[in-house]
């Protein structure tokens, strides 16, 4: 690492610049102290390395990169060395590409299914997505280059997500939005962490130093960098003073001399300054060894191809199954559903990557069965947006009718869900429930696959012989379901979220996205199985859920000790046996439960998990320990993690619903009688009235920050609010319009989404964006003259041109 002298050497203007990237994806190089710019590069799931045009949602073209299944898909897998893996593969491409830092992975909770980009996060458990991102990050990290934990934090819808404002209790922070982060913090020591567009509790992420440095580098220990998303930053002071040490991408220097004048005044002091720019140059020296290390073989795509199949197949959960599957020699088999042959394998948006080839469940098929087999191909749907098509759907039953075995492909075509939108609703297109039902009318022995990337409602579930969600698979998804399918790979594949029955048993439907500039989290703790267990709510497939070709055996479940001190670890073993005739893996998942408990707290917590190969008839025995943490809540009174001692019950299952053993501890016996701090257990604490929420914020329920009078923060679709405002936004959408409709080409998901984000910006962000085009100073006069105050508008103008000419 470069010591902070040759800092301190630089110029003040030189150490700010530091501060803001270069254009879209890199940093500032330093000649005078020999360091150079590195390169940063999207995404979670494969890279999206853009030469030329840049963007940061996915439009303009980016180099060629495998398209490995994104997060919603990989931690079905529960695997932390396929993760480990994935991520490798990833850093060893990045550094063929001359990437020193992958824009990922994305570890938000799943707060909600209908989350526009839930496919880029892993689960509605903080456990299993802190545990899968660390792996990802010491996979890619371990190649010399740096992984970003993202987006930091509370950032659980698309909605209005530049702006809106996460209303959320400390313990349900703590518990559930920051516990991820926090374990890939701990267990993979990440280079950087992206901070969110959004506010948590009223303040920007970006400009948080609750969030940035007490939480983050304070209590966790993060050493690393904090980059903001891209043009998160609101007010680069402050970001400085909170630790937000870059600034993504360049904005052109907006911001610099507000910091300048900052450390004029006195109000920053050089030392914040230093202490960012410190990070900078630490990245870079971080990485270097990715940029200056020759990299070994295999480099071939064909292994990388591998690698994204093998993740695919091993990721794929099979939902249901009467026996069909795996699918043995048959005579004819009617393929139905456009998803067949145009795959649907990623979401839209930054994480969208150009893949290298693309497999499609059709040609994988025909290869497959090879030329005795009988095979006819129907679309069944348009793979666009699948509208009602009367025809199509006959097409399909005379096919279906007539063949032995029927894979119909279904799932969500790619305008439904994508970055910069939520979803409307958690159906398939009514056209494709339709096909379902229709088909499986026509023929029962049919096996219906999805793709999609996060859960649908299935009214149809009992339609079909057996159900595969094969989620969104990457580059070689095709293959994949095909290997799953006929069984050269066993279905292994576990729910890391919930399938509710519907959309109005999601805990935080009301609630969720809010209004469009605030969110509340009422639903508090009670987030995917921790409130559909404790509300005793019945759901289509319970988290951790998955069938495979064999059959596993539980037998009883051993402790290492029947009580233990506060803190304490302890060794949960259980002996598994492999009952079936085929290999097959196991995924063992551990719940903790705490009966009596006096506070507010879930039925039972995923506490640990382990998956298991074995080969039929083997048997083994699983060790999984549950750290001190594992019994402990957050106390919010007593600022700390705190353990209501006494008996615990630890549940071994699985899934949520299938507990295969259990055994209890005592955890903390001397400290049996001490008082518990907490929210006291009542009715529905997943649905507080507004006393109740207000408590368990410990203040007043904030009133949605006013839009108008027009401010930094207001939206360009605020500015609908006055007539002024009105002609400014017509003028500005019809530009954006134009300019978009040409790049997003007649790409639906990429149209809405351009919409969308022209729509929900700050109007700060027309200076971020303009390559120091558009001051913010200007900004500024325009919103004046918005808010009718002509003559500060004036005063801001003079005072600009009085600067400039000198
Ligand atoms: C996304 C980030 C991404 C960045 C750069 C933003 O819109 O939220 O996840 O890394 O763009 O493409």
């Amino acid at each position: 690492m470069m010591n902070s002298t040759a800092l301190a050497s630089l110029s003040r203007a030189a150490r700010v610049r530091l501060l803001s990237g270069r254009g879209l994806w890199h940093t500032a190089a330093v000649p005078e102290l020999g360091v150079e710019s590195i390169m940063l590069s999207d995404g979670p799931h494969g890279l999206r390395k853009q030469e030329n045009a840049g963007d940061h949602l996915g439009i303009a073209p980016s180099v060629p990169a495998t398209c490995y299944p994104p997060a919603a898909t990989l931690a079905c897998s529960w695997d932390v060395e396929l993760l480990a893996e994935v991520g490798a593969a990833i850093g060893r491409e990045a550094r063929q590409q001359g990437i020193s830092v992958v824009l990922g992975p994305g570890l938000n909770i799943k707060r909600h299914p209908n989350c526009g980009r839930n496919f880029e996060y892993f689960s509605e458990d903080p456990l299993l997505a802190g545990e899968l991102a660390a792996a990802m990050v010491r996979g890619i990290q371990a190649q010399g280059v740096a992984a970003c934990l993202k987006h930091y934090a509370v950032n659980n819808q698309e909605s209005h997500r530049l702006v809106v404002d996460a209303v959320v209790d400390e313990r349900s922070l703590r518990e559930i939005y920051l516990r991820g982060f926090e374990i890939a913090v701990a267990r993979s020591n990440p280079w950087t962490v992206m901070a969110a567009y959004n506010r948590v509790n009223g303040e920007y992420c970006t400009d948080s130093p609750r969030l940035l440095t007490t939480i983050l580098r304070d209590e966790w220990g993060f050493t690393g960098l904090v980059m903001s998303d891209w043009t998160a930053t609101n007010d680069r002071v402050a970001g400085v003073r909170a630790g937000m040490d870059l600034e993504m991408p360049s904005s052109g220097g907006a911001f610099d001399a507000a910091v300048l004048a900052a450390l004029a005044s006195g109000e920053l002091c050089d030392e914040q300054v230093n202490a960012c720019g410190q990070r900078v140059l630490d990245l870079v020296a971080r990485t270097k060894r990715g940029r200056d290390e020759v990299v070994a073989l295999p480099e071939e795509a064909a292994f990388y191809h591998a690698v994204a199949r093998r993740a695919a197949a091993e990721s794929a959960v099979l939902l249901t199954n009467d026996g069909t599957l795996p699918l043995q020699a048959s005579a004819s088999i009617a393929v139905i559903g456009a998803f067949a042959e145009t795959p649907r394998y990623q979401g839209a948006g930054s994480s969208q990557v150009n893949p290298t080839r693309l497999d499609t469940a059709l040609d994988a098929l025909r290869a497959r069965l090879g030329a005795e087999v009988k095979l006819d191909y129907r679309c069944g749907y348009d793979p666009v947006l699948s509208p009602v098509d009367e025809a199509e759907i006959a097409a399909a039953v005379a096919a279906a009718g007539v063949a032995e075995t029927v894979l119909l492909f279904a799932g969500l075509p790619a305008a439904y869900e994508s970055e910069g939108f939520d979803r409307e609703h958690m159906r398939l297109p009514e056209q494709q429930e339709r096909l379902i039902a229709a088909v499986c009318a026509a023929n029962p022995r049919t096996v219906v696959v999805l793709a999609n990337g996060a859960p649908v409602e299935m009214p149809w579930v009992d339609a079909p012989a057996a159900i595969l969600e094969a989620y969104l698979g990457g580059q070689a998804t095709g293959a994949a379901v095909v290997d799953v399918l006929f069984g050269d790979v066993e279905p292994s594949g576990r729910l890391a979220e919930t399938f509710p029955v519907c959309q109005a048993d999601v805990p935080s439907d009301p609630y969720f996205p809010g209004e469009p500039r605030q969110v509340q989290y009422r639903e508090g703790l009670f987030v995917g199985y921790r409130y559909y267990d404790s509300a005793g709510v019945a759901v289509r497939f319970p988290f951790g859920h998955g069938l495979g070709y064999t059959s596993f055996a539980y037998g009883a479940l051993r402790l290492a000790a029947e009580s233990i001190a506060l803190g304490e670890d302890v060794e949960v073993r259980v002996a598994i046996t492999n009952t079936g005739v085929r290999a097959g893996a196991e995924v063992v998942q551990v719940y903790v439960r705490r009966p009596g408990t006096r506070i507010v707290r879930p039925e039972k917590e995923l506490r640990g998990f382990a998956k298991v190969r074995l080969a039929a008839g083997e048997s083994t025995e699983v060790a999984v320990s549950l750290g001190g943490r594992a019994f402990a809540h957050y106390d919010v009174a007593r600022r700390g993690w705190e353990v209501e001692a006494g008996a615990f019950e630890i549940l071994v299952g699985s899934s949520a619903e299938s507990i295969h053993a259990t055994a209890t501890i005592v955890v903390g016996v001397a400290a049996a009688a001490e008082e518990v701090a907490g929210e006291v257990a009542g009715p529905d604490p997943w649905a507080p009235d507004d006393d109740r929420f207000a408590a368990r914020l410990g203040r007043p329920i904030p009133a949605p920050d006013p839009a108008h009078p027009f401010h930094r923060n207001s939206t360009f679709g605020d500015l609908g609010a006055t007539r002024a405002g009105r002609r400014l936004q017509a003028i500005i959408l019809r530009a954006a319009r134009s300019q978009t409709a040409k790049m997003a080409d007649g790409n639906l998901a990429l149209q809405k989404m351009f919409d969308r984000a022209t729509l929900e910006a700050p109007l700060r962000s027309a200076a971020q964006v303009s390559g120091g085009k558009i001051s913010l100073a200007m900004v500024d006069a325009v919103i004046d003259m918005l808010n009718g105050d002509w003559g500060r508008a004036l005063r801001r103008v003079a005072t600009r041109t009085r600067r400039e000419s000198r």
